[in-house]
């Protein structure tokens, strides 16, 4: 279709569109801060397209149209790397950093570079878990693009880095002239919830997984059609450079900081001089200014070991909540000058150590599966392992979560196993390595009784979990279910720990809740660890518990799908635990924000005559709910609000908590029934709901206000 315009008007519309996609991809990719909805975008690509097809001129290698194209002949061929990629040498704990800033801290003072009660000044970064790449930018323009290889010699993968919307294909021109060369060098890296969006896909349509976010960067680089890797959403983080030549002003010979090396002094310093920055801080700056993606939320520079420990602690900390994995941090001397003087060693720097966080995942065999029984019944199967060191701990048992992901993830007793350890994450069987599997290598099957209490264990048709079906008769689920009564939330018995609870309930003393009411001091400090002081308090503990809030009591009963919420509503709707008892699946579902599923749940919780025995026993113990009390405030009483976005001030949960504590309620859904949305930054689809049924939105600052808050 003709745009009607004329080619002068059309090149110019073709320039301003450019820039404006361009813009967005910077903002989205760099700045991380999107500034348009895709259809926009879309439509605004799509504009360029129609001009680029109606005059053949307008299409330049640089449009944002032109990153999938053509597999060109020398893809995959190799490059050879003007500046080597090189390594870094590896810390793994605070001697070893401490080792390295003692060498760099005696080079520089023997070099005059550092006074001798000054500390060293690091640039701290980010070590990420995905490969490096190096650009090759010629007058501002994305001419290749190489993998590290051998870090002499690596492929050509430009016809794929193309398609990586966060790599600029033309430099933006900042203050300065764009230079001649440029070799940008980072990490192509995969966000997480791409790599879990792209695997659900992967599977979904019966082809290959990949074990993790860089191998599905790395295998989307490899790409032969660019089509596929332009859907892959790959990343890009520059954290050095290669080759640099000014132009222009005609300075400057060959060589970035990656070969000052192998210069001769008066060429390095001929190279320091020409760079547009002195430290290497200043240099990742200049990138970001010619519109490269720096991963500056991070990055920060530091001073001595103490510093390096700082950073290496916090950043070990945020780690989970990362959007993509790393596996360490590094640590790279600031000054250039220092750089050059410090050089290098074999194929890595001795001015940059990488300070590796432990290991997440590791190898080991799995020596059996067994089955573990929790408090609603619900078996696990459990590997035991060879002992391995993963995650920074020695680990013997990883959960495989249920039949099903066994089969799926085809592990066998006898396998060699990948184990994994994430932050306080409970250690998991991530895969087999079937090259490795044994001939005896047997399969699991799940056994057909609890192997506590004898009982049969089902498992319905539509459920991945398989179940005792012995209630409370299973010592295995008494001691859970004894566990969660007394904990905080429930009925808050400081002092009963695990240990203890499995003592007693392997004595005899424990078969119920009720029990607990009758244990006295002195047979509590028999056990284990148990002076006349703690058989004293855990006493007190327990008597303080016979007045519970019915709320609290309801919870305490571990009925399935009743969490702490739903056993505070049901309380105040029924007012005793004998109405509760008694209500029919129709009056359970009149409470709040009960439905079938909750009120099937009580029923058979009230049906079961073990449990009502429980709740006789009970009252015998002289153990009296409390009537759960009507928040004070009124105003709130009977209002349902709805939160979406992020606020300002409060996290989500903590106004979820005030409002509930003003006897409001809070949904997860906007209906004709939501008295107030509560909307904070990038809300979404439900500040949009609220306005389509016309109820009222507030901001923070209006709900702190209703609540009485400053
Ligand atoms: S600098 C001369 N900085 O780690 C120093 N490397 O073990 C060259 N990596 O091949 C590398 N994050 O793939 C550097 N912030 C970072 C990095 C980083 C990840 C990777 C890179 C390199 C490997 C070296």
């Amino acid at each position: 279709m003709s745009s009607g315009l004329t080619l002068e008007a059309a090149r110019e519309r073709a320039g301003a569109l450019r820039r404006e996609i361009e813009g967005h991809n910077h903002r989205y990719y760099v700045l991380d801060d999107p500034s348009v909805p895709d259809a926009v975008y879309d439509g605004q690509m799509r504009e360029l397209e129609a001009l680029e097809a109606e005059w053949e001129e307008l299409r330049t290698p640089d449009s944002p149209t032109q990153r999938v194209g053509a597999t060109p002949s020398s893809a995959f061929g190799s490059v050879r790397h003007a500046v080597p990629m090189l390594s870094l040498g590896n810390a793994f704990n605070r001697e070893e950093v401490e080792a390295f800033d003692r060498r760099v801290t005696d080079t520089l003072r023997d070099a005059g570079q550092l006074g001798l009660a000054e500390a060293a000044e690091y640039f701290c970064e980010m070590k990420f878990d995905g490969l490096a790449i190096s650009l090759r930018y010629e007058n501002g323009v994305l001419v290749q693009a190489a993998t590290r290889g051998d870090g002499y010699e690596g492929e050509d993968v430009t016809h794929n880095v193309r398609t990586i919307r966060a790599i600029p294909l033309r430099l933006q021109a900042s203050g300065r002239a764009v230079p001649e060369v440029l070799e940008v060098r980072g990490e192509v890296l995969m966000f997480r919830e791409d790599f879990e969006r792209l695997n659900l896909a992967q599977q979904a349509r019966n082809e290959k997984v990949f074990v993790n976010p860089r191998n599905a960067a790395a295998g989307s680089l490899r790409q032969l059609d660019s089509t596929i890797t332009a859907k892959r959403n790959l990343r890009f983080y520059a954290y050095g450079w290669g080759e640099y030549r000014a132009g222009q002003d005609g300075v400057a010979p060959a060589g970035g900081s990656g070969d000052l090396f192998a210069a001769a002094s008066a060429e390095a310093a001929a190279q320091d001089a020409a760079l547009p920055a002195r430290t290497h801080s200043g240099m990742l700056a200049w990138l970001a200014e010619l519109g490269l993606p720096v991963n500056s939320k991070y990055n920060r520079v530091a001073r001595g070991v103490d510093g390096l420990m700082a950073f290496y602690n916090e950043v070990g900390a945020t780690r989970a909540g990362l959007k993509y994995d790393i596996d360490g941090v590094v640590y790279k001397v600031d000054s250039l000058r220092s750089q050059q003087t410090l050089g290098f060693v074999a194929r890595a720097p001795r001015f940059a150590l990488a300070h590796k966080f432990p290991a997440e995942e590791a190898q080991t065999r799995l020596l059996d599966i067994e089955v573990q029984v929790g408090r609603t019944g619900a078996i696990t199967p459990v590997a035991r392992l060879a002992p391995v060191f993963v995650g920074g701990v020695t680990v013997t048992n990883a959960t495989l979560h249920n039949e099903d992901e066994i089969r799926r993830k085809d592990v066998m007793i006898g396998d060699t196993v990948i184990v994994r350890r994430a932050g306080d994450v409970i250690p998991e069987v991530v895969r087999p390595l079937p090259e490795l599997r044994p001939a005896d290598a047997r399969a699991f099957v799940m056994p057909t009784h609890c192997p506590i209490c004898g009982s049969a264990i089902e498992r319905p048709e539509d459920e991945t979990i398989a179940r005792c079906s012995g209630g409370l008769f299973c010592a295995a689920q008494r001691k859970q279910s004894l566990w969660h009564a007394a904990s905080r939330k429930a009925l808050d018995i400081g002092g009963l720990g695990e240990k203890l609870i499995e003592q007693l309930v392997d004595d005899g003393r424990v078969h119920s809740l009720a029990d607990l009411f009758d244990l006295r001091a002195e047979l509590l400090a028999s056990y284990d660890r148990m002076g006349a002081k703690s058989a004293a308090n855990l006493v007190a503990a327990i008597e303080a518990a016979r007045r519970p809030t019915l709320g609290r009591l309801i919870y305490a009963l571990g009925i399935r799908h009743v969490g702490e919420t739903t056993a505070r509503d049901l309380a105040r709707h029924f007012g005793s635990m004998e109405a509760l008892a008694d209500a029919d699946l129709e009056a359970l579902q009149r409470a709040p924000d009960v439905g079938p599923v909750v009120a099937a749940s009580v029923r058979r919780f009230f049906d079961e005559p073990h449990n009502r025995e429980v709740l006789e026993a009970l009252k015998r113990h002289g153990v009296e709910p409390q009537p759960e009390v009507a928040p004070a405030s009124t105003g709130l009483t009977g209002k349902t609000f709805v939160l979406t976005g992020t606020f300002p001030r409060w996290t989500r949960e903590e106004a979820s908590q005030r409002i509930i504590a003003a006897g409001g309620k809070v949904s997860g859904s906007v209906s004709r029934k939501t008295s107030f949305v509560v909307a904070g930054v990038e809300a979404g689809s439900k500040l949009t709901k609220a306005r389509e049924l016309g109820v009222t939105v507030l901001d923070e600052d209006e709900l702190r206000a209703m609540l009485g808050e400053p």
